[in-house]
C-alpha cells in the first residue's frame, strides 16, 4: 500500500483529487488535513468530510489547519470554486466530525507513524504543512515525497499576473517550506506549477467519458449555451455531483475568456504524488517573494544554482491524453462500484443501466447544434 497525507484547500479541483486517492485501492489516505484557501477552512473541512462520507470512507480522519494563513489576512475565492467551495454541488452534509488534532499535529504523526515512506500531497496553501514544520523542524526529512501544485515560473498568474493562488494565499508559508525543502537530508519536492497544470484542461466531452464509463445516465454535455446553474440529473450520485461541482468551473473559465473548459490542476498533482513517472521535471532553487509590491506571491525558480543547491524538482511536461484516461477511468469505477452497492439498498439505477441512451443536452445547446 502506499501511504499518502493530502492537504487541501478543497474546493472543486480539490474534489476531483480527493476522489481520485479514493478510487486508488493501492493507496492509504492517512489523513486528510483542511487548510484554508479556496474558502474557509470549516467549509474546507466540510466538504472533505461530506465527500468521505459520500463514498463511504468515513474512516479516514479529517483535520481542520488555522483559520488564516501565517501572516496574511485571509483570502478566499467563492466566485471561483462556488459559496461552499463545490461549486453547484450540494453534498449530502456529512454526520460525522472532525478530527480534534488539528492539521499541522497531523502532519507531524502520520510522518512520525510512517517514516520514510509516507507521500505528502499539498493541493492548497502551505500554510498547514508550514505550521507543522515550525513545530517539528525534523519533518521534511522523514517523508519519502512531496508533491506541491503550487506557482508559476514562466507564465502569468492566475491570481496576480505574478502569482499562483495557493502561493499568493501564504506566501510566507510557503517560503519557509521551500526553505526547509533545502535542508541535506530532505527530498525535494516535486512542484505541479501553472506552466504544466493548466494544460490539463478539462472540457464537456470528458465529462462524457466519465459518464458513461460509469454506467451513468443520462449521459449529460454540458454546454456554454446551457442556463447558468444547471443541475445534473444523472442517477449516479458521484456522478450527478461531480457534474454540478464542474460546471461552476467550467462556467468560471468560460467567463474568464480561457474556453469552456475547467483546469485540473490538483488531480493532475494527485496522479504525480503516486506516479512521478508521468512527468519530466528539472532541478532548481525555489524562493517566494514576500515583500513585493507588484510580486508578492511569485515563485522564482534559479535553475543554474545561482543562489544555492536545487530544493524542488519543477514539473514541465506529461502526456495529457493519459492522465485523462487515468482519471475518468478512476472515478467512474468509483462511481459505478458505489452505485452497485447503493442499488442493494436504494433501488437506484443499476449501474450500467440505459448506458448509451443518447448525450443528453439542454434546448439551447440542441438549437446551437441543429
Ligand atoms: O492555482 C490553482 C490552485 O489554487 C488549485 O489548487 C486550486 O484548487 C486553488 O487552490
Ligand atoms: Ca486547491
Amino acid at each position: 500500500m502506499t501511504r499518502l497525507f493530502f492537504d487541501c484547500d478543497t474546493g472543486i479541483d480539490d474534489s476531483l483529487a480527493l476522489l481520485y486517492l479514493l478510487a486508488r485501492p493501492d493507496v492509504d489516505v492517512i489523513g486528510i488535513a483542511s487548510t484554508a484557501g479556496n474558502v474557509p477552512v470549516d467549509t474546507v473541512t466540510a466538504n472533505n468530510l461530506a465527500w468521505l462520507e459520500l463514498c463511504g470512507r468515513t474512516d479516514i480522519p479529517v483535520h481542520t489547519g488555522s483559520p488564516v494563513p501565517l501572516v496574511a489576512e485571509l483570502m478566499t475565492t467563492e466566485d471561483t470554486h462556488g459559496p461552499a467551495g463545490v461549486g453547484y454541488a450540494e453534498l449530502p452534509p456529512a454526520t460525522t466530525s472532525e478530527s480534534q488534532v488539528d492539521a499541522a499535529d497531523a502532519w507531524i504523526d502520520a510522518s512520525l507513524a510512517h517514516p520514510g515512506e509516507l507521500i505528502g500531497l499539498v493541493t492548497g496553501p502551505l500554510t498547514s504543512l508550514a505550521t507543522a514544520i515550525r513545530r517539528d523542524s525534523a519533518l521534511p526529512g522523514r517523508l519519502a515525497r512531496l508533491v506541491i501544485m503550487g506557482g508559476a515560473f514562466h507564465v502569468h498568474g492566475n491570481t496576480t499576473p505574478v502569482a499562483e493562488w495557493n502561493v499568493a494565499v501564504d506566501p510566507e508559508a510557503a517560503a519557509e517550506v521551500f526553505a526547509a525543502f533545502g535542508a541535506e537530508d530532505a527530498t525535494p519536492p516535486i512542484v505541479c506549477p501553472l506552466d504544466l497544470t493548466e494544460s490539463v484542461a478539462l472540457t464537456p466531452d470528458h465529462l462524457v467519458r466519465l459518464a458513461a464509463a460509469a454506467g451513468s445516465s443520462p449521459v449529460e454535455c454540458p454546454d456554454p449555451g446551457d442556463e447558468p446553474g444547471l443541475r445534473s440529473v444523472a442517477a449516479n450520485p458521484l456522478i450527478r455531483h461531480v457534474v454540478d461541482a464542474v460546471r461552476f468551473y467550467l462556467e468560471f473559465h468560460h467567463a474568464h475568456d480561457e474556453g469552456y473548459i475547467a483546469h485540473l490542476h490538483d488531480p493532475f498533482a494527485a496522479m504525480v504524488a503516486l506516479s512521478p513517472g508521468i512527468v519530466t521535471t528539472i532541478a532548481a532553487r525555489v524562493d517566494v517573494e514576500v515583500t513585493g509590491r507588484l510580486t508578492r506571491g511569485m515563485t522564482v525558480a534559479d535553475e543554474r544554482s545561482m543562489t544555492g543547491a536545487p530544493n524542488a524538482r519543477i514539473t514541465t511536461s506529461t502526456d495529457v491524453d493519459a492522465v485523462f484516461d487515468e482519471l475518468l477511468d478512476r472515478i467512474a469505477t468509483l462511481a459505478r462500484t458505489l452505485a452497485s452497492s447503493d442499488n442493494s439498498d436504494s433501488g437506484l439505477l443499476a449501474s450500467g443501466d440505459r448506458v448509451g441512451e443518447t448525450v443528453r443536452r439542454s434546448p439551447a445547446a440542441q438549437a446551437r447544434r441543429a
